[in-house]
């Protein structure tokens, strides 16, 4: 026998560099508040259903009581030679209370027990990545709101395509964002499943009361297959893939901000807060943050590459391999949190340069659309108006002229149809304004979507 405690057929002791590679203490120990909440409840149980003796049952939860108390003050130990948390927690409990410690893992196994970690500590987290962003899309919509009429070029390929409105913009990632809020919610109800009962694999003969272990935890639910519960990771790899999509979001913008804050575009300037300066070079103000947001994409997409590869052929029900869970699950969790936190700071704090926003559909021949479409309602086919417009942006490319500023004449020797009313229509706001399809930019459409979201958001705090 050796001193580990599940020692007992074991004759040799592990040396201490193999004990670390087989360790999680070095990460697990974050779950250490949810071990100990898990142990109380189970031990609640055993005491209730007279599984062990009450006044065991009471002796283990004072010394549990006390670890909490420890933990809180940063004064527990832990060490590699006991593995993980929960045999950690185990040992600590044994050096306070003596072998009844013992009794606490009746009827249990670390393999649900890891699983009922794992389960709490993100079921706790789940709502503060709901509330950030929440948090995000609160800004998102109060910019919309008071940017709702600000023309900017819309591109397609990089190329100016239509004009839009910098308001009609942001809620695009409204939407986005919103669609995160709705995966997130949906995996709380994933993660919302108690495994603890399952033991190591096939159940327990002892007469335990799951439910009750179930709403003592607050668990809304109880996995019904004990080897199901304590190999499924489908809620971790579900929060890690809503996380490398919202991550892409995020992305996308920052991209966008970063662009739109360079000299030849100018459209946004980041605030100082959220900018850093050049050792070098002393004009330049760098977009670190953005930047720093775009970077850690990877890193999330990786987290997810790397479970899903984890997971990919593992036998049930429990192997060591799922072990690899944690870490990518913890670090995506702190990366989106610091990430929506940012990128909230940052877009509350940007300034945007409507002016030039607006510049820079002058002349750029967005309107070209307008055109056509002015044609396509005085009868000509919208093929043939598409190609006498063409033709008229070509030689508005050579001469330097845009559109409206070409004389009525030279417009009519393109098409008769045209009359000097087309002008109004070749303005960019008129060109935001006619597109009131249900979706579209037109500022009245944004005002409107603007008071729907704003009902969303007001929805997610009731949640
Ligand atoms: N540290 C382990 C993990 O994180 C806990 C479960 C260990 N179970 C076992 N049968 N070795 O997966």
């Amino acid at each position: 026998m050796t001193d580990k405690l599940w020692g007992g057929r074991f004759t040799e002791k592990a040396a201490h560099w193999v004990d670390a590679f087989g360790a999680s203490i070095g990460f697990d120990q974050q779950m250490a508040k949810e071990d100990l909440e898990g142990s109380l409840a189970h031990v609640k149980m055993l005491g209730q259903t007279g599984i062990i003796p009450q006044a065991d049952a009471d002796k283990i939860t004072a010394g549990l009581h006390h670890l909490q108390k420890e933990l809180a003050a940063g004064k527990l130990h832990f060490t590699v030679e006991n593995e993980d948390i929960h045999l950690n927690m185990e040992a600590l409990l044994t050096a306070e209370i003596g072998p009844v410690a013992g009794k606490l893992h009746t009827a249990r196994s670390r393999n649900d027990q890891v699983a009922t970690d794992l389960h709490l500590w993100l079921k706790h987290r789940l709502p503060e990545i709901k509330e950030a962003l929440t948090n995000l899309q609160t800004v998102l919509v109060g910019q919309a709101r008071a940017y709702a009429d600000t023309i900017m070029p819309g591109y397609t390929h990089m190329q100016h395509a239509q004009p839009i409105t910098y308001g009609h913009y942001l809620l695009a990632y409204f939407e986005m964002f919103q669609r995160d809020w709705e995966r997130f919610d949906f995996t709380q109800k994933h993660t919302d499943i108690l495994p603890l009962g399952a033991a190591a694999l096939a159940g327990t003969t002892f007469p335990i009361d799951r439910t009750q272990v179930a709403k003592e935890l607050g668990f809304d639910q109880l996995y019904h297959n004990s080897l199901d519960a304590v190999s499924d990771r489908d809620f971790g790899l579900e929060f890690l893939s809503n996380s490398a999509i919202l991550m892409q979001h995020l992305s996308r913008m920052a991209e966008e901000l970063i662009l739109w804050s360079t000299f030849e575009f100018n459209y946004i300037e980041l605030g100082d807060d959220f900018s850093t300066g050049s050792s070098i070079m002393p004009q330049k103000k760098n977009p670190d943050f953005a930047e720093l947001i775009r970077g850690k994409t990877g890193r999330v997409y990786g987290a997810l590459m790397g479970l899903l590869t984890t997971m990919k052929a593992i036998p049930l029900a429990y192997n060591k391999d799922m072990q690899e869970d944690k870490e990518p699950i913890f670090d995506t969790y702190n990366t989106i949190l610091g990430s929506l936190h940012i990128f909230t700071g940052m877009l509350s704090d940007l300034t945007v340069h409507e002016k030039r926003m607006a510049e820079a559909t002058t002349h750029d021949f967005s309107n070209a659309t307008e055109l056509a479409d002015y044609l396509a309602t005085k009868g000509v086919p919208f093929r043939q108006a598409h190609a006498i417009v063409g033709e008229l942006v070509l030689k508005g490319i050579k001469s330097g002229t845009a559109l409206q500023d070409m004389p009525l004449s030279e417009l009519q020797q393109a098409a008769p149809q045209i009359e000097s009313d087309v002008y109004a229509e070749l303005t960019a706001k008129a060109a935001v304004n006619r597109r009131t399809s249900l979706g579209g930019t037109a500022v009245s459409n944004v005002l409107k979507e603007v008071a729907r979201d704003e009902k969303i958001i007001a929805a997610h705090a009731k949640e």
